[in-house]
């Protein structure tokens, strides 16, 4: 038995070749020899990717250092392509889809506007403002009856003086010129509202609030 455990310790001193029994023996005296096996792969290979990659990205830049070169090259060319690209805003500017704003061409549109969208406009205002009959204002007046009514003047509201000296009443036009841009109508207005700028969804909208009276006024164009 003490032979046997001392030969292999002998033959490693004297570096002899090893039979494969005593590598054996060797490595599972080394705990270490075996795990780290995998991981040097891992080593061996990662420094390879890292150039490769780094290989890759310079062979890019100096292709399109290249080709910015022999851009440069041909740059005498561009002056008329440069004229071009003037050229391709102009069918953009020449296609706007949606018309501006018109508070003609929504008292136009209020006949056959549609108030059940109107009244989902209206949610934003309601915040805001009370709709219904007799309610007491929030922190803007209510709208109930506004249309026809006079500028300003519903009971128990302290308006802005900007808008009390507006003075007329509120007409289909004044309305949607109002709710366009409430600051640009009334500077100094305390409605803090950016405005609606769609014709479709401002006639919706002013059709819904015509809806809000006992009387409400005749629509233009249907009043005969
Ligand atoms: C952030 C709150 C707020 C919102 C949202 C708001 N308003 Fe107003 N509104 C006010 C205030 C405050 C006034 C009073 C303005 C003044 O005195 O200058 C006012 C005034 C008005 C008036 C004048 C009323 C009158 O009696 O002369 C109308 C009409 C009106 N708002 C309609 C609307 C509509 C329609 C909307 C939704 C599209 C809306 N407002 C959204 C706060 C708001």
């Amino acid at each position: 038995m003490t032979t046997g455990q001392g030969e292999p310790d002998v033959r490693k001193e004297t570096g002899e070749p090893q039979a494969p029994s005593s590598r054996r023996a060797a490595a599972s005296l080394d705990p270490d020899a075996r795990p780290p096996s995998p991981f040097r792969i891992v080593f061996a290979i990662v420094p390879l990717l890292v150039i490769a990659i780094v290989a890759t990205n310079l062979l890019g830049l100096w292709t399109t250092s290249i080709q910015e070169a022999t851009r440069k090259e041909t740059l005498s060319e561009p002056e008329p392509s440069r004229e071009e690209t003037f050229d391709v805003p102009a069918p953009v500017a020449e296609a706007p889809a949606k018309p501006a704003f018109d508070a003609a061409v929504v008292v136009a549109r209020l006949a056959d506007a549609d108030p059940a969208q109107g009244a989902t406009v209206f949610r934003m205002c309601s915040v805001c403002h009370p709709g219904e009959k007799n309610a007491p204002p929030k922190i803007a007046p209510n709208l109930w009856g506004v249309l026809g009514r006079a500028k300003a003047a519903a009971p128990g509201y302290a308006y802005s003086a900007a808008l009390k000296a507006k003075g007329g009443t509120w007409t289909y036009e004044d309305l949607a010129d109002f709710l366009r841009n409430p600051r640009e109508f009334a500077p100094g207005t305390s409605m803090a509202f950016a405005g609606i700028s769609d014709n479709a969804r401002m006639a919706n909208l002013i059709a819904h609030l015509r809806t809000l009276s006992d009387a409400p006024l005749p629509l233009p164009g249907k009043a005969r």
